[in-house]
């Protein structure tokens, strides 16, 4: 069996080592892949992007499953073009996939299914956009309607900022067409829960919960990044009913209107339905829908997924997802995400690393590789996150306490990493 992952972070690190650790023991592929990836895979130097390289390679491997981890292949349409040619490939096909890629498309979706989300309207002029945020008395989002890599959301306490970001992305262009048409809604106020749910379509299974830390410092402070780290599971604190409440709502309120609605646009939807909610005093309600999994909550959600994926990505093709469990080691994981100096502003590349072994010799500590290569026989950093050094442990505490232990083992040039991760769960569980 041979299966190609696309893609080249800690979350195709992530699904690669999965792969790799299958019962099948299938021969893994993954596209262009990094340093860490290299150790369970053959990496091959096709981009990401480049679709018709990547359905060249699939076709003349004979590649069975093809996995595509980030958003871009998919909302370009890389599952039409390998069902196209016959070939398995997990994941939205590119109608679906707009639920991620347009967050115009996604709002009218959520509105016409029942969804609660934030209040919103949709602007491509600016001075139309003007006139609305003056007659806003509360705090305004201004988003970028198309993907911007996680940079196109502005949270604004003020009109004035509103403006400014409205006039960034409509009048300055700062983020190209995709910042062609901008959203402005209203600020939500809450704790915020990502949910991963996979679905054929048809029926869904909802993932373990997880929570990823998005802000570059600790208690979080300073930019938006891709991403500083994560844990699993992250119990919510529900203003009102139970957790399974809250999981039984998620699914007959959000996850099968949107397929409902979906399917009434004669759009299918298979694969990763990764939602962003914002848990205020009048419930949940969705920030937004991605079509693929979380980096770093990739990172926490594989190692405790028990059940072989390669089963689940096959079922959920096949449409039978209804018949598979999905099960996961009920210990707790914690992820801390190490990145260059400088990330997510300036960075410099090409940084030895050293101190990984190491690492991984602490118990139940795996480190994820993200932007590593190697040069020579030295590996080296090669992005803005480097690596994800995840660990499991039977109480969130001593996860938590392995995985700082282990990083702090790592070393290389300028490696800043934040010192928070998971603190907050902690620190409301017991205060
Ligand atoms: P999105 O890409 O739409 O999930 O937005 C990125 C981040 O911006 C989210 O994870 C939230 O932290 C924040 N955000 C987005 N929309 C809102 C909103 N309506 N109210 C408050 N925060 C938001
Ligand atoms: N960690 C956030 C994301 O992958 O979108």
């Amino acid at each position: 069996m041979r299966i190609l992952v696309i893609g080249s972070g800690g979350r195709e690190h992530a699904i690669a080592q999965k792969i790799f650790d299958s019962p099948k023991h299938p021969d893994v592929y993954c596209a262009p892949g990094n340093a860490g990836t290299a150790q369970v895979a053959e990496n091959i130097p096709i981009k990401s992007t480049d679709i018709p390289a990547l359905l060249e390679f699939a076709k003349r491997k004979k590649i069975d499953l093809t996995i595509a981890g980030p958003e871009q292949p998919l909302t370009d349409g890389i599952v039409d073009e390998f069902q196209t040619a016959g070939l398995r490939i997990f994941g939205p096909n590119k109608k679906a996939a707009q639920l991620e890629a347009d967050k115009d498309f996604a709002k009218k979706l959520m509105v016409e299914a029942g969804i609660p989300t934030a209040q919103s309207r949709t602007f491509t002029r600016y001075d139309h956009a003007m006139d609305y945020i003056a007659t806003r008395d509360t705090p305004q989002v201004v988003k970028v309607a198309g993907l911007a890599a996680g940079k196109g959301v502005f949270v604004c306490d003020d009109p004035a900022d509103a403006l400014l970001a409205a006039e960034r992305i409509l009048v300055k262009n700062e983020f190209g067409p995709p910042g062609n048409t901008i959203l402005v809604e209203e600020k939500l106020v809450g704790q915020e829960i990502s949910i991963h749910a996979i679905t054929d379509g048809q029926s869904v299974h909802i993932l373990e919960s997880s929570r990823d830390h998005k802000r570059a410092f600790d208690n979080d402070v300073g930019p938006n990044t891709g991403g500083m780290g994560a844990y699993s599971p992250f119990t919510p604190t529900l203003h009102t009913g139970s957790v399974a409440d809250f999981y039984t709502n998620m699914e007959t309120h959000i996850l099968l209107p949107i397929l409902d609605t979906l399917r009434r646009h004669e759009i299918e939807y298979k694969g990763v339905l990764y939602l962003g909610l914002m848990i205020t005093a009048g419930g949940p309600q969705v920030l937004e829908f991605n079509c693929r999994f979380g980096d770093p909550e990739a990172q926490v959600l594989f190692p405790r997924m028990k059940t072989d994926f390669i089963d689940v990505a096959n079922a959920c093709i096949d449409g039978r997802l209804d018949r598979i469990e999905i099960e996961s080691d009920p210990r707790p994981a914690v992820c801390v995400v190490m990145a260059s100096g400088g990330y997510p502003g300036h960075y410099e590349i090409n940084k030895p690393i050293t101190g990984i072994e190491d690492a991984e010799s602490e118990d139940d500590v795996t480190v994820y590789h993200a932007g590593t290569t190697t040069n020579g026989d030295r590996l080296v950093t090669h992005g803005g996150r480097v690596l994800g050094v995840t660990a499991i442990g039977d109480e969130l505490e001593s996860a938590q306490k392995s995985a700082y232990t282990a990083a702090s083992k790592i070393n290389f040039e300028g490696a800043h990493y934040r010192k928070d991760i998971a603190h907050q769960t902690m620190r409301t569980e017991n205060p």
